[in-house]
């Protein structure tokens, strides 16, 4: 046999060999996925941030909110989790984000994504994708034409489950885009994605950029079931973007363990 044909011989082999492998972790991963029902209880992002500068206070503590198609710190009352606008009056009022873990619809992107939904309001109730804008690297929610072609995975939790992940690292910032923001939300979310704060600002005009990590504050049985009921009688009403039977089994199910944990 001629040598070439020997080394060509395994060449082809070796990868089709990994691929297989691949396959095979690939899709227990997926399988594991789907029966993590911590992936599916719904949380609250609270703001932590250790920078050091005079404006950490209007950001530390803060809760995320979803307004403008864009994701916001706003201050909150500690004892309820509710943020406090900034101006009177508002109609809508502000929607804190209350999301979780669902995997992203999308056959091009293999391995399937990891992506976070959240409700974007409670009446008429809906659910939307969160997601970095390519370009501008703010996060951002939107339906899945919306976001399908931003960053929209994987999102995860840190080891300890209390902290948000994007691309398996906190690379958060907070950027002040002035007191002419939008109904006085004044801090907008991004995603630093090359850890250069932001093209060392000139993304976002020089404005001040604070690092933050999100925490996950997840919200207690009663609120869940709750969440269950509302999700299945939203589906009902309505879906976004084609989601809902992503949505039906698991929230069904969820709410079945969750009536049937409360039993005992
Ligand atoms: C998705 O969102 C876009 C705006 O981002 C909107 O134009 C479109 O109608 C929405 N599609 C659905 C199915 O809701």
């Amino acid at each position: 046999m001629p040598l070439g044909l020997f080394l060509g011989g395994c060449i082809v082999a070796i990868p089709v060999v990994t691929g297989v492998a691949e396959g095979v972790s690939e899709q227990k991963k997926q399988n594991e996925e789907a029966n993590n029902e911590e992936r599916m209880i719904k949380f609250n992002l609270e703001v932590f941030c250790g920078a050091r500068s005079p404006s950490k206070d209007q950001v530390h503590g803060t809760i995320v909110v979803l307004r403008h198609n864009k994701a916001w710190l706003c201050p909150q009352i500690p004892e309820t989790h509710t943020p406090i606008p900034q101006v009177e009056g508002l109609s809508p009022p502000l929607h804190p984000f209350a999301g979780f873990y669902i995997q992203y619809p999308d056959d091009n992107r293999s391995p399937p994504q990891r992506g976070l939904v959240s409700t974007i309001s409670d009446d008429p109730p809906m659910l939307n994708w969160l997601y970095a804008d390519k370009e501008t690297q703010e996060i951002k929610y939107g339906n899945r034409t919306a976001s399908i072609e931003h960053l929209v995975g994987d999102w995860d939790w840190t080891e300890d489950h209390a902290g948000l992940l994007l691309e398996k690292w906190e690379g958060f910032v907070a950027v002040d885009e002035g007191e002419e923001g939008k109904d006085g939300l004044k801090w907008a979310l991004y995603y630093d994605r090359y850890d250069d704060k932001l093209d060392k600002g000139n993304l976002v005009g020089g404005q001040e950029i604070l690092e933050v990590s999100l925490e996950r504050r997840v919200q207690s049985a009663e609120q869940q079931l709750k969440q269950m009921e509302e999700a299945e009688k939203k589906m009902q009403v309505k879906s976004s973007g084609g989601m809902s039977s992503q949505f039906t089994a698991p929230a069904a199910e969820a709410k079945r363990k969750a009536a049937a944990g409360k039993k005992n």
